[in-house]
């Protein structure tokens, strides 16, 4: 199976997680970048209030991608405001899966995942979604387990 982990991350919470994911799995690993860097802390959370009150939408650095030749590509992000950051969800929209699933994931202080996932599954209209997993200090336990079931269903 061909696999591709895509992941965004300010502070290397996310990317951590990423590159276990692809090490478990023999994925390959890409990182997406905002076009305008979103800062330290309280600069983030500003910007990130102010596109959730415009509904604006940030752009992606990395150019889009075609993924019609992967068979999985897991998807992994910080939750911003409950969400997909917004220049993730630039890319993602503006990429081709073509007939690849998608699995996403994501770390968070607190939040779960259920809104993200609502927004992957919007974002990816003709692609598989698998059942998403957020690690947080509430289900990092769970962690392990999510990765066997991985590797028991995806790796090469
Ligand atoms: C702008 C911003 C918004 C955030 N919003 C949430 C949130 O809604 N819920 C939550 O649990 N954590 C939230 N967090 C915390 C991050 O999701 C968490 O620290 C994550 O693990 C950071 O991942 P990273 O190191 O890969 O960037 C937010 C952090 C930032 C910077």
């Amino acid at each position: 199976m061909r696999n591709i982990v895509v992941y965004a991350s300010r502070t290397g919470t996310t990317e951590k997680m990423a590159k276990e994911v692809a090490k478990h799995l023999g994925a390959e690993l890409m990182k997406v970048e905002p076009k305008e860097t979103y800062g330290k802390f309280a600069s983030a959370l500003t910007r990130v209030a102010k596109e959730k009150a415009r509904n604006e939408q940030a752009a992606s650095l990395t150019p889009y991608r075609d993924f019609s030749g992967y068979d999985n590509v897991l998807i992994g992000f910080p939750i911003w405001a409950g969400d997909v950051p917004t220049y993730l969800q630039d890319f993602i929209q503006n990429s081709t899966l073509g007939g690849a699933a998608v699995i996403p994931f994501a770390t968070s202080a607190i939040s779960g995942i259920r809104k993200a996932d609502r927004t992957i599954r919007l974002l990816c209209p003709g692609s598989k979604v698998e059942n998403p997993f957020v690690s947080n200090p509430r289900t990092v336990t769970r962690f392990p387990a999510w990765i066997r079931l991985l590797e028991l269903n995806y790796r090469k």
